[in-house]
């Protein structure tokens, strides 16, 4: 329009400007008092807050419902559009009134003590997306007709953390629109009921997580083809995963640890949801071998199977998952060699616990290799033979434990390369020498130390007094001369030293 003069700009406008809008300018003092009043009504509801917090304070009628704390109006109506009040300690039900707020697009209570019925005027809200109801004391059923009456859009709706129970209703299918339902931390049971989930065909994640939810998982699962979330930790839920899981070509996360799933993991199945990045499994029945199909999940980032009863060996493919940050298969029945020099193929490999496992052979030296790990578990696994130097290639280890192993030798010198570790955990072994103190004290972020139930001898070093971050040192019940108990560090710092 630069290129036009002023009056045809002008004239443009007038021309362009719908009248609707020329309408809803003038009328909107009077619809921002609508507003004004649902909100007054919505706070003389609120029975623990008194003039004197927050919102007792803030909104009153001296100021615009605009600028009252937790309000947002929309830059072109000035209606009211969203409201966030979550973390307010506020307590009380929620007023019907609520439903007149007609241009609210987002609600957030989360974090109060609200309780009562959810209001079902918000189904007269034909604009609203987001319901933010977690962390509050709701209680009781869900109820139906709310399900049945929310005809409008709405895209997420949090309700974890409050203490519903009962079974998820038919009518929740009603939510077309549903892509986030939370539902986390709540005592609901029955079925996960899959097929009504699949009636909302935009539903990407589900957080059904901590609650008391039973049965198999329905091979309807394979319907909710939007999938990319389902959580339903720590449940009860039994049989095998179905099949039909291999359908859900938008799967990111699928967690599924804590509850009574039997059989072989289904990784030829699994791997077939290409863009399947975390899968947690720990603390389940599963049992037979690992199949070596696991290879072919190649986006997996974190895969978590520790507490069941898997046998056999780790499968070579596993060194195809370039993408794994988290391998944690400890508490099975794993046996064979640690496979060291498959795994360090993974080389985005952070945090690697193998514990608790029968394994046989040593720990070899292509350790060193893995240059990524964070944290590397391997306690009580049978392992045999010495500590290899390579150990101290490391740099990035945090966390060592080897604890009740039959390690044999002394600790290499190269651990004192291992600049950022914190804990150092290898008692009960059969491990000798010298302790390696001054090794050990170039380890400046140390903060545990345990090497108790070995065979070292000779005298406690003195050097272990200059680790400053040292918390606990455990030494007992080896052959080490110098007995002694106290704190070091005149005060600096207090170990509890234990010889
Ligand atoms: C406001 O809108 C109503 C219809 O909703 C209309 O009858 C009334 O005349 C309008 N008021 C003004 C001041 O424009
Ligand atoms: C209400 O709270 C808002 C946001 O904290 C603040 O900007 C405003 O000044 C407050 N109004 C009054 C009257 O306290
Ligand atoms: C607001 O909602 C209440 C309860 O739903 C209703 O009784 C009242 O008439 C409404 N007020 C306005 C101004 O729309
Ligand atoms: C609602 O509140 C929670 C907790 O403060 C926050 O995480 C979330 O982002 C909020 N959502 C919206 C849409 O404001
Ligand atoms: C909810 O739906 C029921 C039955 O469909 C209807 O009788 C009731 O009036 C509705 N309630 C609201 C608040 O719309
Ligand atoms: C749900 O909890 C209420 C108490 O809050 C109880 O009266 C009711 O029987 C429970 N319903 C189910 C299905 O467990
Ligand atoms: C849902 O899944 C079942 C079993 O996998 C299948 O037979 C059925 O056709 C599916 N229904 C819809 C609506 O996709
Ligand atoms: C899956 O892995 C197996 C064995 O590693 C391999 O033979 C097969 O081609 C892979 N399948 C797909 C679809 O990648
Ligand atoms: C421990 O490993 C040895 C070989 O290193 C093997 O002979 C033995 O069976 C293993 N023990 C167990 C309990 O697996
Ligand atoms: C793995 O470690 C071995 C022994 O430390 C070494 O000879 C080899 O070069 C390493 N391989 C890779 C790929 O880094
Ligand atoms: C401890 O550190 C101090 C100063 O940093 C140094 O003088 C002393 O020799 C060290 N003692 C031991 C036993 O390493
Ligand atoms: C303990 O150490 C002393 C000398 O340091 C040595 O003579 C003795 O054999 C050691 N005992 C054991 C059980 O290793």
């Amino acid at each position: 329009m630069e290129r036009y003069s002023p009056i045809l700009q002008l004239i443009a406008l007038l021309i362009l400007l719908p009248s609707p809008l020329n309408h809803n300018l003038a009328n909107t003092t009077i619809d921002l008092k609508t507003d004004e009043s649902s909100l007054l009504a919505f706070k003389s509801h609120i029975t623990s807050d008194s003039s004197h917090t927050t919102l007792g304070k803030n909104w009153t009628t001296k100021t615009s419902v605009c600028s009252w704390v937790g309000v947002t109006c929309g830059s072109r109506h000035r209606r009211v559009t969203a409201l966030d009040i979550s973390y307010m300690s506020l307590e009380g039900t929620i007023s019907p009134h609520i439903g007149n707020l007609s241009f609210l697009v987002s609600l957030n209570i989360t974090g109060n003590r609200f309780h009562g019925d959810l209001p079902e005027e918000l189904a007269h809200l034909h604009r609203l997306r987001v319901l933010h109801f977690s962390n509050n004391s709701f209680a009781g059923e869900l109820p139906r007709t709310w399900f049945a009456n929310m005809t409008n859009g709405l895209e997420e709706l949090y309700l974890s953390y409050n203490n519903f129970n009962g079974t998820i209703p038919q009518e929740i299918g009603h939510l077309s629109n549903l892509r986030v339902f939370s539902m986390g931390y709540n005592q609901l049971s029955g079925q996960i009921p899959a097929s009504t989930l699949s009636q909302c065909s935009q539903l990407q994640e589900l957080w059904l997580s901590s609650n008391n939810f039973s049965g198999t998982l329905p091979k309807e699962i394979g319907n909710m083809t939007q999938l990319q979330i389902f959580d339903a930790y720590n449940n009860s839920i039994t049989g095998t995963i179905p099949q039909e899981i291999g359908h859900l070509s938008n799967l990111r996360v699928f967690s599924m640890g804590y509850n009574k799933l039997s059989g072989q993991i289904p990784a030829s199945t699994l791997s077939q949801c290409s863009w399947l990045q975390e899968l947690w499994l720990s603390s389940n029945s599963f049992s037979g071998t690992l199949p070596k199909e696991i290879g072919n999940m190649t986006q997996l980032h974190i895969f978590e199977a520790s507490n069941n009863s898997i046998t056999g060996t780790i499968p070579q493919e596993i060194g195809n998952l370039s993408n794994l940050r988290i391998l944690n298969m400890g508490y099975n029945k794993l046996s064979g060699q640690i496979p060291v020099s498959t795994l360090s193929q993974c080389s985005q490999l952070q945090k690697l616990d193998l514990s608790d496992n029968p394994f046989s052979g040593t720990l070899p030296k292509e350790i060193g290799n893995m240059t990524q790990l964070q944290l590397f578990y391997a306690y009580s696994s049978n392992i045999t033979g010495s500590i290899p130097p390579e150990i101290g290639k490391l740099h990035s280890l945090q966390d060592l434990d080897l604890s009740n192993n039959m390690l044999l030798g002394k600790i290499p010198q190269e651990i004192g390369h291992l600049s950022n570790l914190r804990d150092l955990y290898i008692g009960d072994n059969k491990l000798s020498g010298q302790i390696p103190a001054s090794s050990l004290s170039q380890c400046s972020q140390l903060q545990h130390i345990d090497l108790s139930n070995n065979s070292f001898s000779g005298t406690l070093p003195k050097e272990i007094g200059n680790m400053t971050q040292l918390q606990s040192f455990s030494a007992n019940d080896n052959n080490i001369t110098e007995r002694r108990s106290q704190n070091w560090n005149d005060g600096y710092c207090s170990i509890v030293l234990v010889v």
